[in-house]
């Protein structure tokens, strides 16, 4: 049976290739996107999700809601260095007037996520691949009403790796470890996909060159575009590799045999300074399953067959 989903993004390029491979995966339903300050502002994120939806067309619209346009505390941080001006990267994707692929929800992301998962409960997996804020908001306002939530599956954090943007935390962690702190706690059944997951996949040269461009297909030359990636020269603009963090947290829901976890419990940095964001284990606490190892070849697979 298909899984109900919710897909909470900072759209940023490796959001927009997990929400094309949520909506082409027949194992998923999306009942709704929702959008999270984090790679560009929300106001680009937002509009990146009504780009990515006219790209992808869904025949069954999801309900998209606007999230928390800041951390629960502390600066804002965004990643246009690798995501762009936008956050599509070098692809340009123009919205048409009176189009619209999407259902919008007149409230904020958090009441929409509660709404959902009391219509549905125990049957609703959160996918979350941005920073923390809007399920922590949830979390505050309803914790009894977040609990009826199946699973949340988190893109997020660096367990026994080093951090990318400091040599101890990972972005989404980082951009909120308040947020990170709270769900952590939630009791909520958690899968985390972190950075020693999603480390070992990653688009290379011969991916686009031999798998990915022979497809074309709109959604193979949008991973061309918003990856800057040149078919003359054979590489990426300014780095040698493009990693899927996002798409892999999705391919986790699709196919959890993908992964390989451990049960852990965590603790998340909150204190402002060096470990700031910082993710350890500990020995007590609620338990949460991390993904420390993947079939990257067999994930790869299944990401570019869901580009037809
Ligand atoms: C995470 O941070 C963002 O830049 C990506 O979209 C991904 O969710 C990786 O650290
Ligand atoms: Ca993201």
């Amino acid at each position: 049976m298909a899984k109900k989903v919710i897909l909470d993004c900072d759209v940023g390029v490796d959001d927009a290739l997990a929400l094309i491979l949520a909506f082409h995966s027949p194992e998923l339903i999306v009942e709704a996107v929702t959008g999270v300050n984090g790679n560009v502002p929300l106001d680009s994120v937002f509009s990146n999700i009504q780009k990515m939806l006219s790209l992808i067309q869904p025949k069954r619209k999801p309900i998209i809601a606007r999230g928390a346009d800041r951390p629960l505390k502390g600066n804002t941080i965004h990643a246009h260095s690798v995501h762009g001006k936008t956050g599509l990267g070098e692809a340009k994707i123009d919205l048409r007037e009176g189009e619209e692929w999407w259902q919008k929800y007149l409230g904020p992301a958090d009441e929409l996520i509660l709404e959902l998962a009391y219509q549905f409960p125990d049957e609703l997996t959160l996918i979350a691949v941005g920073p923390l804020t809007n399920l922590a908001l949830a979390l505050k306002k309803d914790p009894e009403g977040m609990k009826k939530l199946k699973e949340l599956v988190i893109m997020g954090g660096s367990v026994r790796t080093r951090g990318n943007v400091t040599p101890y935390a990972e972005f989404n962690i980082f951009s909120d470890p308040l947020a990170a702190h709270i769900v952590f706690e939630s009791g909520i059944p958690i899968s985390l996909v972190p950075l020693d997951a999603t480390h070992q996949v990653f688009l290379t040269p011969y991916w686009m060159d031999e798998r990915i461009k022979p497809l074309h297909t709109p959604f193979s030359n949008f991973v061309i575009e918003a990856t800057g990636y040149d078919l003359s020269n054979h590489r990426f603009k300014n780095k040698d590799t493009i990693f899927l963090h996002d798409p892999l947290a999705v391919g986790a829901v699709i196919d959890p045999t993908i992964v390989k976890t451990e049960t852990l419990s965590l603790y998340v940095d909150v204190d402002e300074g060096e470990y700031y964001g910082r993710i350890t284990e500990v020995r007590d606490g609620p338990k949460i399953d991390v993904c420390l190892e993947v079939d990257a070849e067999r994930f790869l697979e299944l990401f570019v067959a869901r580009l037809r």
